[in-house]
C-alpha cells in the first residue's frame, strides 16, 4: 500500500524559492514607514520531560517570510537610507549541541542560503535588537509569543521614553503586524498552491488506505496508525492537526480525538485527517460504513450531505461572498432533512439561528487553509463580508450529526448515531472551484468499492 500511495501522489513540487520569499518581504515592507521596525517571533521549544522536547514547529509567519524552521530564531527588518535590511537571529554552530540534536546551519549557513541580509547568533539578540529599537518609532511585533522579545521591547520603550521626548527618536508604539501579513498569506502563489495540492494528495491517499483497511473489529487507533503512516511515508512532516477517527456515536462528536474505540458492524466511521507538507496543511474528512455497505438510513443522510457539499463547492467562485458556500450548504441540508421528515418546519424557519437545522448541523461550512489549518485572514474586514479572490483556499465541510447520546435533542431512531461530514480543500480560480483534495473518493458507489478491500 505504501508504494501505491507514493506513486499516486507523483513528484514532489518545488519548495518556495528565495526570490519568492524576497518578494513577500518587499510587499510587506511597502506597507511600512522607514522609521518602523519589524520583529517576527517564534515560540520557544517546549519541554515534555527531562531531555525530551515536543516536536518543534516554528511560527507560520516565520515560515512565510523566510522559511527558517529551527528554534531560537527571530526575524527583523529595519530601514537604512531607504533600503530595508533583514536580520535573522539563529542558533550558532555548536559541536556539542550538534552531536546531540542535529546539525545547524549557523550564522554563516543562514547568511549564505536563506533570504536575509544579515544573520547573528541568538545570543547577540539583546544587544543588536536594543540598538534597532532605540532608533525606530513604531515596533511591529506580535506580543505573547517570545517572552524574551516582549521583555526587551517593553524595557526599551521604558528606557527611551525620556530621550524620545528630548530627541524625538525611540519607540513610541507597538503594532501587531498580523493584519498586514495575514492579508498576504490569504492569497496563495502558484508555488504555494503546488505544495498545498501535494499535501492534499498525500492526505487523499491516507484516506483511501484507511477506507481499504476498514472492517468490523478494526480499532480507530489502528486506522490512525495507517493514516499517520501514509503521511510520513509520503514525506509529509506529519499531521496538520490531531486525527479525528470516530466510529458510531464518536462520529457525532465534532473534534473527537481519543480514537480508542473499536469500529463495529453497522456503524458509520468519520475520519477527519490532514497532513502538513513543507508547512502547508491539508484538511480532509470522509465518512463511510464500517462494513462497506451504507444502510438505507446511512445512505439517505450521506447523500444529503454530499449534495450540500457539491452545491457549496460550486459557490467557491471569484466575486462570491466567502460565506456563500455556508448559506448554500445550510439550505440544501435543510431541504434534504425536510424531505426525509426529520425537520418538520418550513425551509425559512428551519434555517433560522434557532431553527431545527442547527440541532443537526452546528458548525460553519469552512475556513481558510494554508500554513495553518485554520488559516489567517479576516472574514469580515471592516465589518464587510469578504469576496472570494483568485488564490484563496477554503475548506468546504458540511455535515449532519445525529448523536443519540445527546440529552438536548430527540434523535430520530432511524438515524441514531449517524455522523457524516464531507470536507474538501478548494482553491478559488478564475475558472471556478479547483478541488485540491479531488483524489479522495466521495460518491457512495466509489466509497463502497474501496472499503474493506485491503
Ligand atoms: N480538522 C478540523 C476542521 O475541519 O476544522
Ligand atoms: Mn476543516
Ligand atoms: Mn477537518
Amino acid at each position: 500500500m505504501w508504494e501505491d500511495s507514493v506513486q499516486a501522489i507523483g513528484d514532489e513540487p518545488a519548495v518556495i524559492s528565495n526570490d519568492e520569499f524576497s518578494s513577500r518581504q518587499s510587499r510587506l515592507f511597502s506597507q511600512l514607514r522607514p522609521t518602523d521596525l519589524l520583529i517576527i517571533t517564534a515560540p520557544h521549544e517546549s519541554r515534555r520531560s527531562n531531555d525530551v522536547h515536543y516536536p518543534y514547529r516554528t511560527s507560520s509567519d516565520m515560515l512565510y517570510l523566510c522559511g527558517w524552521e529551527d528554534p531560537d530564531a527571530i526575524f527583523c527588518a529595519h530601514n537604512e537610507d531607504g533600503k530595508w535590511v533583514t536580520t535573522l537571529f539563529v542558533q550558532p554552530k555548536d559541536v556539542l549541541k550538534e552531536i546531540w540534536e542535529g546539525r545547524r546551519p549557523g550564522v554563516e549557513g543562514a547568511t549564505n542560503n536563506w533570504p536575509i541580509d544579515n544573520a547573528h547568533s541568538h545570543g547577540d539578540m539583546t544587544e543588536i535588537l536594543s540598538k534597532m529599537l532605540v532608533s525606530c518609532s513604531r515596533v511591529f511585533v506580535k506580543l505573547g509569543i517570545d517572552s524574551d522579545v516582549d521583555q526587551l521591547v517593553e524595557q526599551e520603550m521604558k528606557a527611551n521614553s525620556r530621550d524620545r521626548q528630548k530627541l524625538g527618536i525611540g519607540p513610541v508604539s507597538i503594532v501587531d503586524p498580523s493584519n498586514i501579513i495575514n492579508e498576504l498569506r490569504l492569497r496563495k502563489s502558484s508555488a504555494e498552491i503546488n505544495l498545498m495540492r501535494h499535501s492534499a494528495k498525500i492526505a487523499s491517499q491516507a484516506h483511501i488506505q484507511a477506507m481499504a483497511n476498514t472492517k468490523p473489529g478494526v480499532g480507530e487507533w489502528q486506522l490512525e496508525g495507517i493514516i499517520e503512516g501514509v503521511f510520513k511515508y509520503c514525506k509529509s512532516s506529519g499531521t496538520a492537526y490531531p486525527c479525528i477517527i470516530g466510529s458510531g456515536e464518536n462520529a457525532t462528536i465534532l473534534h473527537y480525538t481519543v480514537n480508542d474505540d473499536t469500529c463495529d458492524d453497522g456503524e458509520v466511521l468519520l475520519i477527519d485527517a490532514g497532513c502538513e507538507y513543507k508547512g502547508y496543511a491539508s484538511d480532509i474528512t470522509r465518512s463511510w460504513p464500517v462494513n462497506g455497505k451504507f444502510s438505507d438510513a446511512q445512505a439517505e443522510i450521506y447523500q444529503v450531505v454530499l449534495d450540500s457539499q457539491l452545491a457549496a463547492i460550486d459557490q467557491c467562485r471569484v466575486g462570491n461572498k466567502y460565506d456563500a458556500p455556508h448559506m448554500t450548504a445550510r439550505r440544501v441540508l435543510a431541504e434534504g432533512l425536510i424531505k426525509l421528515g426529520i425537520i418538520n418546519q418550513s425551509l425559512e424557519d428551519a434555517l433560522l439561528p434557532d431553527g431545527e437545522l442547527s440541532k443537526w448541523y452546528m458548525h460553519n461550512t469552512g475556513h481558510w487553509l494554508g500554513l495553518d489549518v485554520h488559516d489567517v485572514g479576516i472574514y469580515r474586514p471592516n465589518g464587510e463580508t469578504r469576496n472570494f479572490e483568485e488564490g484563496m483556499v477554503i475548506t468546504v465541510e458540511p455535515g449532519l450529526y445525529f448523536g443519540a447520546w445527546r440529552p438536548d435533542v430527540d434523535c430520530p431512531q432511524r438515524y441514531a448515531n449517524i455522523g457524516i461530514r464531507i470536507e474538501d480543500d478548494v482553491l478559488i480560480t478564475k475558472d471556478g472551484p479547483d478541488v485540491l483534495s479531488g483524489d479522495c473518493p466521495k460518491t457512495i458507489v466509489d466509497i463502497e468499492s474501496i472499503v474493506g478491500t485491503a
